[in-house]
């Protein structure tokens, strides 16, 4: 089988992706506040010729983060907007929660997106873990697991009729006639759901990729189900080359008895990248950051990853049991803790969180571009990956090296394009357009 054309997705993240790496770059600490910074990243990611640039959402921020990482969490479709102002390729890819939004309202502003980058826009469909959301709702309680998937079908349900709510042709634009837009051209979504009513059009004709790319990131048997049934674009976080080749087959399985083509349901696995001009030096780089990383920071965020409020726990004795005795229903990321536990029940937490991995459950690839170039391509070429999800370990640097060192190299051996094809991100990714008539 000779494997198709390599995708990127860079992940934006405050200083880079590894929890040190705002101690170790020199910037100014508040530069990650202002558009410079993520303009720069933006435009190295172009000048790589990468497919998307992305940006997480996190709309509860547990306390002890602002201790131990910079905060930035921006709404990402305003920094997204801005960004679509200074680049003219690369997709836009921002994070929008089924959970703590109305349908109609999220429908509209990544359709706005998508208009005013021409047709580069990308939503990242979460459920949104952390319980503290709630609060910020005005919600008494966050919804469990099962319950946000359930709701999330109805909403990306809803979504995509808002997004079809005019035909392609709906404007006529005759100043002859005065007629802006044919009436019978539009298809409201007169919705009424379990969750959901939604009944009226969007206040502008439909945006130029029809649907901005679906992605999604969940790893749960709810969450695979989910980007089985909508996701073009997957992000995963598998420990091993083979756990993600059975977690691409899986999906594609999935995806193939929804109706849908697996061809057109990519998935870039999230990985973190620390380069050096030789091994050793990328070495001596990762175990710096390796070296400042605080234990304190590691046991509360395994918890709040985990979707638990790490203030109400104490690190020096183990998680109480009745967490990991209860039903099956969690997220992916607290049934890791809740096994870690499992297996060694008398260990304080502080301990069994420094076992597990941290952040979206990517692995960190630490070595020269040659390596990681022959890493990305042996995990094609099994069949676990359709690109990767690129986590500078510190930013913009490791993604500078990537673009200037990795890419060329998957260049050269045909992996990788030479230059954007297309105009729109569908186009780029090889995804067809949904058309309404
Ligand atoms: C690369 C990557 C990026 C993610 N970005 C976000 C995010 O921005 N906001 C969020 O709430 N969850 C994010 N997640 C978490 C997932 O969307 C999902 O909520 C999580 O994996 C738990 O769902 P699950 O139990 O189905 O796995 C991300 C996960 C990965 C692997």
């Amino acid at each position: 089988m000779t494997a198709g054309q390599l995708h990127f997705n860079a992940f934006v993240w405050p200083n880079g992706y590894h929890e040190s790496a705002w101690r170790v770059v020199d910037d100014d600490v508040r530069g990650v506040l202002g558009l410079p910074y993520y303009a720069d990243i933006a435009r190295i990611a172009e000048r790589g010729l990468l497919d998307t640039i992305f940006l997480a959402d996190n709309i509860a921020i547990a306390e002890y983060r602002a201790t131990h990482l910079p905060q930035t969490q921006f709404d990402p479709i305003s920094v997204l907007s801005a960004l679509a102002a200074v680049t003219s390729h690369i997709g836009l890819i921002g994070t929008g929660s089924t959970t703590y939004n109305k349908p109609w309202e999220l429908a509209r502003r990544w359709a706005t997106l998508d208009h005013l980058s021409g047709g580069r826009a990308g939503w990242n469909i979460v459920t949104t873990i952390t319980p503290l959301a709630a609060a910020n709702f005005g919600e008494r309680a966050h919804p469990d697991h099962a319950d946000r998937y359930t709701r999330a079908h109805e909403f990306v349900d809803v979504v995509t009729k808002a997004w079809d709510s005019w035909a392609d042709d709906a404007v006529v634009g005759d100043r002859e006639r005065g007629v802006w837009a044919d009436r019978g051209k539009l298809h409201p979504p007169r919705f009424h759901g379990q969750f959901h009513d939604v009944e009226g059009i969007l206040p502008f004709p439909r945006s130029p990729q029809g649907w901005p790319v679906l992605v999604q990131a969940g790893q749960s048997p709810a969450g695979v189900a989910l980007a089985a049934r909508y996701a073009e674009l997957v992000f995963s976080g598998p420990p091993s080359l083979e756990a993600a080749a059975a977690f691409r087959a899986d999906l594609h399985a999935q995806a193939a008895a929804a109706g849908r083509d697996p061809a057109h349901v990519l998935v870039l696995p999230a990985l973190m990248v620390t380069l050096g001009g030789t091994e050793a030096e990328a070495q001596e780089k990762a175990r710096r950051l390796e070296e400042l990383a605080s234990p304190e920071f590691r046991w509360q965020n395994v918890l709040y990853t985990a979707g638990l409020d790490p203030d109400g726990f104490d690190p020096d004795v183990p998680l109480p049991a009745e967490l990991w005795t209860g039903d099956a229903n969690v997220s992916s990321r607290a049934e890791q803790l809740f096994a870690a536990s499992r297996a060694q029940p008398d260990k304080p937490l502080r301990e069994v969180a420094q076992q597990l991995k941290s952040g979206a459950g990517q692995s960190h690839f630490v070595g020269t571009p040659e390596q990681l170039a022959t890493h990305i391509l042996a995990w094609q070429d099994a069949g676990a990956a359709d690109g990767f999800t690129i986590m500078g370990s510190t930013l913009p640097y490791e993604l500078t090296a990537f673009v200037d060192h990795v890419v060329p190299i998957l260049q050269r051996k045909g992996r990788f394009r030479t230059e954007y094809t297309g105009s729109t991100l569908r186009e780029n990714l090889g995804l067809r357009r949904p058309g309404v008539g």
